[in-house]
């Protein structure tokens, strides 16, 4: 279990000194510029001098939604634009003898070369149903190595209190709703529920789906008026464009 980690961990830091999400290429060698990121932005300058948009590492990936449900869809016309593994917690706050969700906080870690590095040998599908159960059990919670693609909070809105990523490096960031939720089809007593969040501000994704959780649930029975829980949690994030 450890040396998993450590391996994967070891493929999380080689990914990071590329700019995640994002393949480099060289262009041509005509000149020497290789691409270089804009990261206000996320496209490169090409060899010929022009602004690009890079292909990211996780064009491709299926989202792994349990069939028979219709409540998380993939958006028609959005693809995966970035798939993390996140390790955080769950905070509640108990109101009328129950658990209430009082946000959360949690590290995300950009996957798509540990995705690329192992799909000749493991499905995504296999691969991710493993990652979240696997940060939970050995990740530490806050941790600053490796460094963390993205960070989640809560933040107050006019229309609550509402899920936001942002990149520590050049505050990209999105906030969002729920528009979908569903039980874990795993452990639903143990583990969050699977979600689908739509932007409602910031450019960093237009749906995030939250799938593939272990833990984050509070203990079961009744609590005590204005007690605090943090529930320890992982889950797999996909955020799409
Ligand atoms: C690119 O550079 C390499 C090594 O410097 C050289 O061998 C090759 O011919 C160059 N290719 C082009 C298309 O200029
Ligand atoms: C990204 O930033 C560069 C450099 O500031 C700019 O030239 C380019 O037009 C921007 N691209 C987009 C899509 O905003
Ligand atoms: C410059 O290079 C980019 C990236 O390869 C390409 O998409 C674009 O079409 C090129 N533009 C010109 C004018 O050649
Ligand atoms: C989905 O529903 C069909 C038809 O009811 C059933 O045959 C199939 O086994 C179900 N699949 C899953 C994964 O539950
Ligand atoms: C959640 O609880 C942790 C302590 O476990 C605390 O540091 C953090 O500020 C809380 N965050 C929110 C959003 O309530
Ligand atoms: C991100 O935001 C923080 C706090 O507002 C600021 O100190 C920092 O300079 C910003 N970084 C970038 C790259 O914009
Ligand atoms: C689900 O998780 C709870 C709490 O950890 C545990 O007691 C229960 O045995 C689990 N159920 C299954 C089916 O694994
Ligand atoms: C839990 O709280 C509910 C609502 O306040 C109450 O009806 C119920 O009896 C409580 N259960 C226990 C085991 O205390």
């Amino acid at each position: 279990m450890l040396a998993t980690l450590f391996t994967t961990l070891a493929l999380l830091a080689g990914a990071s000194a590329a700019p995640a999400p994002y393949h480099w290429t060289q262009q041509s060698n005509s000149s020497a510029s290789w691409q270089k990121p804009a990261p206000a932005n996320g496209t490169w300058l090409a060899a010929n001098g022009t602004w690009s948009t890079p292909t990211p590492l996780c064009a491709g990936l299926t989202l792994p939604l349990p069939a028979n449900q219709t409540v998380l869809a993939m958006p028609a016309g959005q693809s995966v634009t970035l798939a993390t593994v996140s390790r955080g917690v769950q905070n509640y706050t108990c109101t009328n003898g129950a658990w209430v969700s009082a946000g959360a906080l949690a590290n995300l870690y950009d996957v798509g070369a540990l995705l690329e590095a192992t799909a000749p040998v493991v499905s995504s599908q296999k691969l991710t149903d493993g990652l979240a159960p696997l940060f939970l059990a050995a990740q530490p919670f806050p941790a600053s190595n490796p460094p963390p693609t993205l960070q989640h909070e809560f933040v107050q809105t006019p229309q609550g209190l509402l899920p936001r990523f942002f990149d520590p490096n050049s505050n990209a960031s999105v906030t969002l709703s729920k528009t979908g939720v569903l039980a874990s089809p795993d452990n639903s007593t143990a583990d969050i529920t699977w979600l689908q969040l739509t932007a409602v501000d910031g450019d960093l994704a237009k749906s995030v789906f939250r799938l593939q959780t272990a833990g984050g649930q509070p203990a079961g029975g009744n609590c005590s008026d204005g007690a605090q829980a943090s529930v320890d949690y992982a889950a797999m994030y996909y955020f799409l464009s």
